[in-house]
């Protein structure tokens, strides 16, 4: 048990631990989630997974690698639950029934070169969680699911984060075959595997960022892993934000 994975494993970059290194926790009791929020897990239900990248790329390639662990955790479900994910910018993995969220990425620097890339993936959820009583729960109720739910069995939790990270490092290894940039031909499939995976392109959606919100229809992704939003104002690609589908029915992700 321990407060946060990415907590632990930025600590461990910052004293010199080498790529690769993965931690995994049952639970966690300080959860972290995108844009300063908590990410509430339930105990032992739950892929609780954190992997240290350390990119030789210029940090405007970084955004490969939590796309690497989204497909690959995307890709690892399919595989060991038959459950298929789709992918709201700019790393929810959505599933079942209106697309709600199975699994959300955050990645964060250690400053020393080191980028740990986390994944929380709802497995097993008993029919009581999550446990009613607060806002953040019932949120996450209404927006958010499991993969037992969805594929209606039991998920092998073992199974399922043993594939993700082969696949990780199957990914990683492609785009390091460049040398210091990400390998083109790489980089290429990737970007071409996340547009096919994505729920948000295409999509009508207003994307909440600090301070300002902007409603549009999503283009695309570029070349630097932005969402490209044709708003009135013209085509503008944003780099961090909250993204909400205004179609019925689509998933908003809870953390
Ligand atoms: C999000 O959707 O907001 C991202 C959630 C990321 C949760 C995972 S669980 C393992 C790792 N450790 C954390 O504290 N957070 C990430």
């Amino acid at each position: 048990m321990v407060g946060s994975t990415n907590e632990e494993l930025l600590q461990k970059s910052a004293s010199g631990a080498p790529e690769g290194t993965v931690l995994i926790a049952e639970r966690q009791l300080a959860g972290r989630g995108r844009l300063g929020r908590r990410w509430l897990d339930h105990p032992g239900g739950s892929v609780l997974c954190s992997v240290l990248f350390r990119p030789p790329f210029e940090p405007r390639w970084w955004y490969l690698a939590p796309w690497v662990v989204a497909l690959a955790a995307s890709k690892a479900a399919l595989e060991t639950t038959a459950v298929r994910c789709r992918l709201k910018w700019p790393n929810d993995l959505l599933a079942g029934e209106g697309g709600r969220k199975v699994a959300g990425v955050l990645s964060e620097t250690s400053g020393e070169g080191g980028l740990v890339v986390g994944i929380g993936i709802n497995c097993n959820w008993p029919p009581e969680f999550p446990p009613a009583g607060s806002a953040e729960a019932a949120a996450i109720a209404a927006t958010a699911t499991s993969l037992d739910r969805v594929a209606g069995a039991p998920v092998d939790r073992e199974a399922l984060v043993a594939r993700m990270l082969e696949l990780v490092a199957e990914a990683w290894t492609r785009l390091l075959a460049g040398g210091p940039a990400p390998d083109p031909g790489a980089v290429a499939e990737l970007c071409s595997r996340y547009r096919d995976s994505s729920s948000t392109i295409g999509e009508l959606v207003r994307v909440e960022m600090a301070g300002e919100a902007v409603t549009g229809r999503a283009l695309d992704v570029d070349d630097q892993g932005r969402l490209v939003v044709e708003s009135a104002t013209g085509a503008r690609p944003i780099d961090v934000g909250d993204v909400v589908h205004l179609r019925s029915g689509a998933g908003a992700g809870a953390d």
